[in-house]
């Protein structure tokens, strides 16, 4: 499969993912991105209970391991969803998504760059009277090294406008304990490529594309592979759906090969990647 990239930007197959990243050579993935199937959520494609997460999720972490470069990354997508309620249970929220962050670090050996948070600005209602209604859902950022490299001033954000005006009034001093990383009374400019970016994501949920129920925004995936990759990078999602991550790497010029078991969504996929690369 890795072949077709030296003739193409892209490749994908219809087929399990883990089996899929199976054929690529050892070591060839800059970043595996991808966004598996929820816990208990009842989706077209399935439902991976919370009680058999783990099992589930397993095989793909085990090839994962085997197939990131040394200096790659694995982001995964999740949102903790709930247990059915019963006649005598609440609908508890499931905590399988914490465990499988736990066992990337103790498990399969990884290293936690953090656990960021996508704050949906307009989440679905889900009518729960037993909790808050849902509106973030988890990155697991893991390094496979235990020394990365990120770029940052890749993913700088624009500041706001009380910082600008802060830093255009106030002047750093040294404290008197010695802890600070200004020596002398100074005015700080702003960095021309904005500011530091936070690990926060906010912003609006995708509608539908092309008839798939989890369509992803393409800023969240954009973010990781500007973070994590250069040019002519691989990166790898092996549960495609409608291939916005696919999408993103290929605006970025990286290469992309993604996975799904449905064929309809790889079609549509490839559809949205040849209409992407238009007017290259
Ligand atoms: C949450 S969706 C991914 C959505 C995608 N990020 C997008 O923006 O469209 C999960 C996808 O995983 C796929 N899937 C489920 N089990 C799979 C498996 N064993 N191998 C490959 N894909 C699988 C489903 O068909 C579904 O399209």
């Amino acid at each position: 499969m890795i072949e077709r990239l030296e003739h193409s930007e892209y490749a994908v197959a219809c087929c399990d993912g883990a089996k899929g990243m199976l054929q690529l050579p050892d070591k060839s993935i800059k970043l595996l991105y991808g966004s598996p199937p929820y816990p208990n959520a009842e989706r077209d494609y399935g439902v991976w209970k919370s009680s058999e997460y783990i099992d589930k999720i397993s095989p793909f972490i085990d090839v994962a391991a085997q197939k990131l470069r040394d200096d790659g990354f694995l982001l995964i997508n999740v949102k903790a969803t709930r247990e059915k309620a019963t006649s005598k249970t609440s609908t508890k929220r499931s905590l399988v998504v914490e465990k499988l962050a736990i066992m990337l670090e103790e498990h399969w050996g990884f290293h936690c760059v953090d656990i960021e948070i996508w704050v949906k600005e307009n989440p679905v209602p889900t009518g729960l009277r037993v909790a808050c209604q849902d509106a973030y859902e988890q990155n697991l950022w893991f390094s496979k090294s235990p020394k990365w490299k990120i770029n940052l001033d890749d993913i700088r954000r624009p500041y706001t406008s009380h910082s600008v005006k802060t830093y255009g009034e106030y002047e750093y001093k040294p404290r008197s304990n010695g802890l600070s990383y200004v020596r002398k009374n100074k005015n700080i400019q702003p960095n021309p490529l904005g500011a530091l970016p936070i690990n926060v994501i906010s912003g609006g949920v995708s509608s539908r594309i092309l008839g798939h129920q989890a369509t992803q925004p393409l800023y969240l995936p954009e973010k990781y592979i500007k973070a994590t990759t250069g040019p002519g990078d691989l990166v790898v999602d092996p549960w495609m759906g409608s291939g916005t991550t696919g999408v993103a790497a290929l605006a970025l010029e990286r290469k992309f090969i993604g996975f799904d078991r449905i064929e309809s969504y790889v079609n549509d996929a490839t559809e949205r990647f040849i209409e992407s690369l238009k007017g290259r």
